[in-house]
């Protein structure tokens, strides 16, 4: 679709979004930097949707008593991290059924083969051998479904994600070309900074939320004494200097990690450590990581408590979400020729 053409998909003159993470182990500090922090920056420029992606978790194996509530703490965090549930429209993907509608119809036109090419169905194929599901495979036909709903001209995902991006696209364009004019074709929007925060005790990864090794990753629901206590047994490097460099990646990942949360320059924290130790720098970290978090800890705990509130936000954020879902979800299934119910 024509850049142009979009237009009559923005709403109140704003361009759609929409993200989420699912809670297939608890919110990160990666995921704060990485995400839900971008997202809250977002709020004003854009029209946001951000959800609590119950569907795609369970493509691996989830407890249910341990899903509902830790689903219902990802709601809870996101709001008490500062996504106004006013401004965004904040919701889980199973309340709004044209998730699985539409995922639904996308399979019957996403090529087997294209499924086979994207390394996340690869990697968890190899992760959990004794559990490679249809929905493993047919996962990005989901996210698809969940992008296209909403009319999205921008997703913002890690780079993990972009080979699923460029999978919507590839499925947008394919449909409007047989269908005529049906979907926005969305672009990926991947934050500069903070893009990627590592795993602390291996810094060649990633963190995690469900990394097995609970030392390398901070929690965002972590309370200060074990927030400290992972930062200083972070690994470091051998050497004793603190350089910004790719020899030492994991004071370079302390680094990034302290630049994005403080908004100063690696350059400018560089020289504030010169001749200190690595010891100095977890420190300084450690309390600004706390200081960084804590009003995200203290609003949780309000939130969390306060059940009839919360219920009251998913319903009403639900119903919003709903109403622009169904409105996409007939136009497809008006272009495919099914007969409409009245
Ligand atoms: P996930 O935890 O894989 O559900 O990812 C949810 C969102 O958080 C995505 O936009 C990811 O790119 C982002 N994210 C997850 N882990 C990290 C990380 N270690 N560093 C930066 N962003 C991350
Ligand atoms: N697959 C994404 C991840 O693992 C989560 C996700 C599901 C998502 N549906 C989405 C992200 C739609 C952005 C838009 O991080």
């Amino acid at each position: 679709m024509a850049q142009e053409t979009n237009s009559k998909y923005l709403i109140n003159g704003k361009q759609n979004i929409l993200s989420g993470s699912a809670p297939s182990g608890d919110l990160t500090l990666g995921n704060f930097i990485g995400a839900i922090r971008q997202w809250g920056n977002l709020q004003n420029e854009y029209n946001c949707y951000y959800m609590v992606v119950d569907l795609h978790s369970i493509t691996t194996r989830q407890d249910p008593k341990v899903l509902r509530e830790r689903s219902i703490s990802f709601f809870a965090q996101y709001l008490a991290a500062g996504l106004d549930p006013k401004k965004n429209t904040i919701f889980f993907q199973s309340h709004v059924s044209a998730h699985s509608e539409l995922a639904w119809i996308l399979n019957c036109f996403t090529p087997y083969g294209d499924l086979t090419r994207m390394t996340q169905f690869k990697d968890k194929s190899v992760k959990h051998p004794k559990n490679i599901n249809a929905g493993l495979f047919t996962y990005p036909v989901l996210m698809a479904a969940d992008i296209l709903l909403y009319d999205c001209h921008l997703v913002p995902v890690g780079e993990d994600q972009k080979q699923h991006i460029e999978l919507t696209r590839d499925i947008a364009l394919r449909f409007n070309n047989e269908f005529g004019e049906t979907f926005v074709v969305p672009e990926p929007f991947i934050p500069k900074v903070g893009g990627r925060v590592m795993a602390l005790q291996e810094p060649s990864r990633k963190m995690d939320k469900s990394d097995p090794n609970q030392n390398n990753t901070v929690f965002l629901l972590d309370e200060p004494k074990v927030i400290e206590k992972k930062l200083k047994s972070a690994t470091t490097d051998s050497g004793t200097t603190i350089e910004y460099t790719e020899e030492k990646p994991g004071v370079k990942n302390l680094l990034e990690i302290y630049s994005s949360l403080s908004e100063e320059k690696i350059d400018s924290i560089v020289q504030k450590f010169e001749g200190k130790m690595y010891g100095h720098l977890k420190v300084d970290l450690a309390s600004l990581v706390v200081e960084k978090t804590q009003h995200i800890r203290d609003e949780y705990k309000r939130l969390i408590a306060d059940k009839n509130f919360l219920h009251s936000v998913m319903k009403e954020n639900a119903e919003r979400a709903s109403a622009h879902a169904d409105k996409t979800l007939s136009r497809v299934y008006d272009k495919i020729g099914f007969v409409p119910k009245a």
